[in-house]
Formats: structure tokens, sequence, C-alpha cells
């Protein structure tokens, strides 16, 4: 008879056979138990969304077999409010703000847990300390470390649930509307769904960087037990390409492979294991082809190309004034180069969906950026009408960009197709860095020129982006570094080239700050070097070339009202001035500044527009439909925040549905910083319609006239007596099922010009409008570098952000908080660079992303520069606060020892602390 191995968790015995010993804890807990509050983001104990307490200790649990830790007491994020009452730290982690995507969240806590069960009143450092193995991809960090000292205090002090319902939640910090479940491990994440019968899903990647398919062998595959079915392109009904904006990629390669991780075939089994075998045993025979690494090189005459087009993706030309002969005006010109790499998304939810096929209709659910931009694609391939295609968009554990077009999604609506039963695949963490998009590395080539009184006069630019093997966000990442190639500032003459080449490495595709983070750095980086040579200071000369209302940008636009640039640089002075440095022995101060400004909305004449739908309840509620994903940026609670400041009612009681293609529609994809502007005004316009039908039902019920009626919460009340009249659920009851509907347009825009544009374009010139909105910033590094050893600290960065009417400034705190610690690992530490075609940072752990012990605290500085047409003034603004850390914190470095970083990031160079 074999041993039993026995664990209590959540206080209950639990007894397995001694054949189970191998299993891992969390494999036990999610698969075995049901518990699915520990999450799997890399299975190689490199992330910490799975840990939970082992004996008292944080643990994660990927690591720990059963046979390690028999006769142990575990304690997952379940067990925190068995009783019904949440754990202290579940409310100061809603309470603060610390809670986004939610992936890392319970895993977060239960690290926290750990150590205030040994020490109550832990300072920052050991808090730092304790969770440094924890990594968050959203956050920034802060407010984690804020809410675990402030849920010591409650349980130092106790703590009483504050009521925090309000008809007064616009433009104020109300917790968001889906933290409950997150701090409760309790938000349903695509590996959380399995169905019956479910198969799950492999796909055999390629092994060559570049080379044609002579022969994909699937016969041993199919021998394997457990191994239902494997498909190749041949499989595919409908259309074998994919792509964002050109539907260029294979589903499954067929022809040639161009990069290593692209698929190959689809391995359909009953288990992970028995796919994962028929996976290996798959063979291709390639014929190799020349591989290149650099957009130079793939330029190069002799080269082949990568796809029958050429290897030039877009090359797109700005010019303005008279760019050739104007740097003859120039006192001063400062010309150099600067390389930015690729960077992983990671974010902490691996990629994944889950399909099923059901009378006709294939159903899947995933995580994404658009649920109908994967319908669409879903139906292309699997030739099906898009209304027999419905994509659910699942909780989603962070996106960046990278989420904006499918990985496994098509591949597993495939399988279910073919089999007609479930299919699930979730990538592992490997091949997740292995398959997906990165942000586009470049290399850059700048001229600028400015006379003696600090006035910049003309600039020149030549940037190389390397999309990789295919297309992807290439042309419009392209286009945003074009249009933001010299930043925030009035450049009268100017000349820029932008290439976006094809190479063999992975595909560059959308991530934060979509071709920003890479013009901001040399941009600015140019910046500081002119204002050296001119004995100027960088914040002074940032000042007198700033953009402001009535100035035009670098394609011709002339700004209207919302400007808050000038605001940031100013705010940031101030905020500066009252710093004070402790510095030690050697140690010298440096301070850098940078500014960037950065799209709200697609722009460059693209059409698009966003559609809400919201309808009353019978029990007083509304359900709101919007065309917008929350993948942790708090969306859902903004646009409740929208809509409860048109209603008056409590925004609690407003359900939000965001993306499903059965009920929502097409609002475009979640990207470009738009979804505050575009689904804010459709929200704003709907909720404005329902409204007038509400209190027109209101007033029928009551006799009241309409203009008295105001709805306060969950009651109307007369305005004028301010006595309370009717509820709004007695009103529901009669009138349930009003609703309304808006379809929202934002102002036009245009392309980038093809002609030339006039040095100082005037309103009547109408040209350039590339974008309806902008938002803006300035960010400041403060560092200590050691004059001796070369090694240096980030002290602090100070970020001011210009986002029009901040909905919730604690969720714009989150948004700058998570984009600054973004930008200093694209600043210090992260590295992904591949060699021979393969990544070698090909787990969480090599990436060097920031974690609690390394990340500088950050002081967020929000400026209220309202747009016009934006809802109730909002703008945008996730995106932004990644791109300035970089060349603030390089600047500081040049500020405090004179040394020049061109290439991020800096890692090997000065050694970081
Ligand atoms: Fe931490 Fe998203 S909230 S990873």
């Amino acid at each position: 008879m074999s041993e039993k191995i026995n664990l209590i968790i959540n206080g209950e015995e639990i007894s397995v056979t001694e054949e189970k010993g191998d299993t891992a804890l969390l494999s036990f807990l999610r698969d075995e138990m049901g518990l699915m509050g520990a999450k799997n983001g890399c299975g190689q104990g490199q992330c910490g969304t799975c840990t939970v307490i082992i004996d008292g200790e944080a643990k994660r649990s990927c690591l720990w077999k059963l046979k390690r830790i028999n006769g142990s007491t575990v304690e997952t994020i379940e067990n925190l409010n068995k009783d019904g009452q949440l754990h202290p730290l579940q409310i100061a982690f809603l309470e603060t703000g610390a809670v986004q995507c939610g992936f890392c969240t319970p895993g977060m806590i239960m690290s926290s847990k750990a150590l205030l069960d040994k020490n109550n009143n832990p300072s920052e450092d050991e808090v730092r300390d304790a969770l440094k193995r924890n990594i968050c991809r959203c956050t920034g960090y802060q407010k984690i470390i804020e809410s675990v000292q402030l849920a010591a205090r409650y349980l130092r002090e106790g703590v009483e649930i504050k009521e925090n319902y309000t008809t007064d939640a616009f433009g104020k910090s109300v917790i968001r509307n889906d933290g409950l479940d997150k701090v409760q491990g309790a938000s349903i994440y695509v590996d959380d769904y399995s169905k019956e019968d479910m198969l799950h899903g492999k796909l055999h990647l390629s092994e060559e960087p570049h080379a044609e398919i002579v022969d994909v062998d699937i016969s041993e595959a199919l021998q394997v037990t457990g191994v239902v079915e494997v498909l190749t392109a041949d499989d595919i009904p409908g259309e074998k390409n994919f792509g964002l904006i050109l539907d260029q990629q294979p589903i499954l390669a067929y022809d040639r492979v161009r990069y290593v991780g692209e698929p190959i075939a689809l391995i359909l089994a009953e288990s992970k294991e028995a796919a994962a075998k028929g996976s290996k045993v798959i063979k291709v025979e390639y014929k190799e082809l020349p591989t290149y690494y650099k957009p130079q090189d793939a330029l190069d005459e002799d080269a082949i190309e990568i796809h029958d087009d050429g290897n030039t993706l877009t090359h797109l030309q700005l010019r303005k004034g008279e760019y050739e002969e104007a740097f003859e005006e120039a006192d001063v010109i400062v010309e150099d180069t600067y390389q930015t790499p690729f960077v992983e998304h990671a974010y902490l939810e691996p990629e994944g969906g889950l399909a099923e096929y059901n009378d006709g209709e294939i159903t899947v659910w995933t995580p994404s950026q658009s649920s109908h931009k994967y319908q669409g694609m879903i139906a292309a391939s699997l030739d099906l009408d898009e209304e027999e295609v419905r994509v659910i968009n699942t909780c989603t554990g962070g996106a960046f960009g990278g989420r904006e077009e499918p990985t496994v999604q098509i591949h597993a609506a495939l399988g279910a197709l073919v089999t007609e039963r479930p299919v699930k695949i979730v990538l592992n963490r490997k091949e997740s860095i292995r398959m997906s998009t990165k942000r586009h590395a470049a290399y850059l080539n700048y001229k600028m020129g400015a006379t003696s009184d600090g006035k910049l006069v003309a600039a020149e630019a030549k940037i190389y982006t390397d999309t990789g093997a295919y297309a992807s966000a290439g042309i419009p990442v392209a286009n945003r570094a074009t249009t933001f190639t010299f930043g925030p500032y009035v450049i009268p003459h100017a000349k820029v080239d932008t290439y976006s080449v094809y190479t063999n490495n992975l595909p560059g595709g959308a991530m934060r700050g979509f071709g920003s983070p890479q013009v901001c750095f040399a941009a600015e980086r140019h910046l500081d070097k002119l204002a050296g040579e001119l004995d100027i200071d960088p914040l002074e000369f940032r000042l007198k070339n700033a953009l402001e209302e009535g100035k035009s940008t670098l394609t011709g636009h002339v700004l209207g009202a919302g400007i808050g640039f000038k605001d940031c640089l100013l705010e940031l002075k101030e905020s500066l001035a009252k710093e004070e440095y402790d510095l030690k022995d050697n140690q010298k101060i440096g301070i850098g500044i940078a500014g960037g400004y950065k799209n709200v909305g697609i722009g460059h004449g693209l059409p698009e527009d966003n559609q809400a739908r919201i309808k009353l309840n019978k029990d007083g509620t509304f359900t709101l439909y919007v065309s917008c994903v929350d993948s942790g940026q708090g969306s859902d609670t903004a646009m409740a925040q929208v809509a409860t400041e048109v209603l008056g009612c409590f925004y609690q009681d407003i359900e939000v549905i965001a993306s499903d293609t059965d009920h929502i529609s097409d609002g475009g994809v979640t990207t470009a910083s738009r979804m505050s502007f575009l689904a804010g005004n459709a929200v704003k316009g709907c909720a404005t319609k329902l409204k007038d039908k509400v209190l027109e039902n209101a007033s029928k019920v009551t006799g009241i006239p309409t203009e008295r009626i105001e709805l306060q919460g969950r009651d109307f009340i007369n305005n004028v007596t301010g006595e309370r009249i009717i509820s709004l659920k007695e009103v529901a009851n009669d009138y349930s099922g009003l609703k309304a509907k808006y379809d929202y347009h934002p102002p036009e825009t245009e392309p980038i010009p093809e002609q030339n544009i006039p040095a100082y374009p005037t309103k009547d010139d109408d040209i350039g409008k590339i974008h309806f909105s902008y938002c803006y910033a300035v960010h400041a590094a403060i560092v200590a570098v050691d004059k001796e050893t070369g090694e240096f600290e980030v002290l602090k960065i100070i970020a001011a952000h210009d986002v029009g009417k901040a909905i919730n400034p604690k969720g714009v705190e989150g948004q700058i908080e998570g984009g600054v610690s973004m930008g200093v690992g694209y600043a210090l530490s992260e590295e992904f660079y591949l060699k021979d075609g393969w990544p070698v940072q090909d787990t969480l752990s090599k990436l060097n992303l920031p974690n609690t012990a390394n990340i500088p605290p950050i002081e967020s500085i929000i400026i209220e520069e309202e747009h016009p047409e934006g809802p109730y003034g909002a703008k945008g603004m996730s995106e932004l606060p990644v791109s300035p850390v970089a060349p603030a914190i390089t600047n500081a470095i040049y500020d405090a020892i004179g040394l020049n970083i061109n290439q991020i990031p800096i890692k090997d160079k000065l050694i970081t602390k």
C-alpha cells in the first residue's frame, strides 16, 4: 500500500497518494483543488504570481513538489477572508490603488501576509525586501509598498471598512470596480477556465530563423498516446495568413519560416503532457536561407528578400520649411547616433485562448485588446462569417500593446472547428517570449541646430526601426516615430526619414509608447547636448522651445486649447527646487530632464469611432456596454465614473460589459491612449440620452416636472426642496429596459503630409493635424554617481503629466508609476537581444525586469489642462509615462559626470546599484 502525503491546506486536512509526490503544489491547488487564486505566470519560480504561504513562509508554489512538503500547512489567497471579512491587506490594496491587472495580486498579497504575520510594523526597506521576488509589470510597485505599510497599520490599530458609495465619483480616486475580485484571487483569467472534454493544444515552433520548409512529418506525433490530431497549414479552411495591418503572417508556416518562433504545426491532445510529447516528435525538413539581424544588413543590396516586396516595409518622409539651408542659421549644431533595444512586454499572464465549437458557431475566450479584431481574423481563417465567431474578453493580465494581435487564438479556434471539442492553448513563458512581438529596436541618427539665444531652428533625423520577420505594427510605429521625432518643441525646418525594415528577428509589434520611446530617447538626449553647447539650463532650453496653443507641431498642426506641456515644465521646476539630497562621499548629484508628448487616438486620417449603450435594469442598476478593453488600466471603472457623472447614480450600480462581440459594437482596438477620450465620449453621450428618458419616466410616475427631478444615488430628489421623491428602483420597476445608444466620432485627422510643410504654418494652412489630441509630460531623474567607481543610483523620478481632466487621479498615478517603472527597466536593465535569431533572454529572470528592491521612489504630478472636446475635459495618458524616463536618467548621468550615453539599457556602461 502506498504511503500518503498529508497536507493542511487552508485549514483542511488533505491526503494524497505518494504517486502524486512529483506534482507541483501549484498544479495540485489549481487542477485538483480548484483553487485558482495562485497564478501560473512562468512556472519557473521567477514571477511570484503563484506565491502561497507554506509553514509560515512565502513560497512559490510552482517550485514545490508535494513530496517535499509532506506534513506542511499551506495557506492560499482563498483563506484570507474565509470568514467573510476582508483581510487588512486586501482592504489596503483596494484603497491605495495597488491593483491593476490583478494577475500578480494574489501572490503579492500572500508574500505581504507572510511578512506581516511576523512583523506588523515593517520599514519600507523591509517591505521592498520581502516583495522583491514578486514581479508586477503594471503598478511600478509604489502603491503596493504603500498598501503593505497601510495594512500593517490596520493590523496594529484596527480597520473599519469605509462606506464608499458616492454619486461624486467622477474625478475622484474611487476604488476600481473589479478590485474586490482581484484582491480575493477570484477574477477568472483564461487559464482558469476549463470545459468538459477539453483538448490541450501545443504549437510546434520553427527551429530556424530563416529557411524554406521542405517537408513537415507529423506521423510520429500522431502515434503519441493522447494525441488526437495534428494540424498544419493545409488544414486551415480559409485565409492562411493574418496580420494587424497586412495579412501577411502565416497562422501555420507553409513555405518558409522567417523567425524562430513561427508556429508550423498544432498538436491537439487529451493532456498538456501528451501535446508536448507530440510536439517534440514533429520533424521539419528545412533548407536554410541567409539571415539578417540588423535593418542595415537587410538593406544591403546583396541581401535576399525576406518578403516578395523587398526588405523595406515602409519608408516615411517628412519635410518642413527650408530643411536644407536652415542649418546655416544655427550657431550650434550637434549630430549623434543612438540605439534602443527590443523590449519584451512581459505581461504576467501568458497568452492563451479557449475555443469551443457549437452548432456551427465558434466561441473564443481570451484576453485581448480588441475582441472584434480577433473575431475578424478568426472568421477569415476558418472561412466563417464574422457572426459565426464570438470572442469574449477574459480578465486580462496586462497587455501593453502585446495583445493587439492574436498569438494562439486562431489556432485554438481551428482546433475546436476540426475536432468539434473545446480546445485550450496557453503558452508557457519560454514560448511566450519566443513567439510574441517586441517593441521595435531602433537605430537613430540626429542632427539639430539652435541659435545662441536657445531657439531651435533646424533638425534632421534618419531612423531605422527593426520590424523583424513580419509587418505587425511596423507601419504605424514608423508613423508615430516620425510624428514625434523631435518631441514637443517648435522646429521650423526639419527633415525626417524613417525606415521600417524586415529582418529575421522576432516581429516588432505594438508596445506601450508605440515608436515614441525610441525617438524620445534620442531627441531628449540630443537636446541636452545642445543645451550644454549653448550653456543654457536644459529646463529653460525646453521652455524656450515648448509647444503651446497657437504653435505648430513638426507636422504643421497649429495647436488649439488644452496644451499643458509648459505647465509640466514649470511644475516640475518647482518640485525640483524643493528636493534635498543626502550624498555619500564621492557621490555627485545629477539631475536630468526629459519631455515628451504622445497622441490620443490613432489619427493619421484613419476612421475611428466608439459606441456605447446603456440600459436601466429592473433592480435600479444600469448595464453599460462599451467597446473598451480593461487590461488592467482601470477603464471599466473610468467608464462607470463618466456615466455616473451624467446620471447621478452610484458608480457601483453600473455594470460595465466591455468586450464581448455578441454585445458590443466594434469600437476599435484599445490602444493609442484612445479610450478615455473616445469611449469616454461615447459613454457620456449614451448616458445623457438615457438620463432624459429616466427623468421623463420618473416624472410620469410622480407627476413632478422633469426639470425638478434629480437622481442622487438610488433615489430621485426634488432639486428645489431637496426632498426625496421616489427610489430609482420603483421607477425602474415600471420602466426597466429603458436604453440609449451613442456613436462618438472624434474630430478628423490626416496622414503625415506628403508635400513640404510650411516652416511657420498658420491655422489657415489647415495642415498636419495627424491627431486630434495629445498628452504631455516632463520627467526629472535625480541620480547620485560615485565619481571614482562609476557606481550610480537613481534616487528619484519626478513625473509631471498633463492628462486633461483626471477621471480617477489614483488610477492616473498608477499609470504614471507603472509606465515609469517600465521606463526605468528600459533605461537601466531590461535586455532582450537575439543570438543567431534566438532570444538570449528566454526567461522572465533573464529579462531583468525592475522589482521592489531596485525601483526608485516616483513622484507623480498631475496637470489637468482640459481638452475642449474630451469627456469633461479628459484626454488620455497610459503610454506616455514610459518615454521620458530613459533620456531623463541618461541626462542626469550626463549632468553629474559629463558621460554621454547614447545606447540603452545602460547596464554595462556604468555600475548600476
Ligand atoms: Fe501587477 Fe498587473 S497588477 S502584474
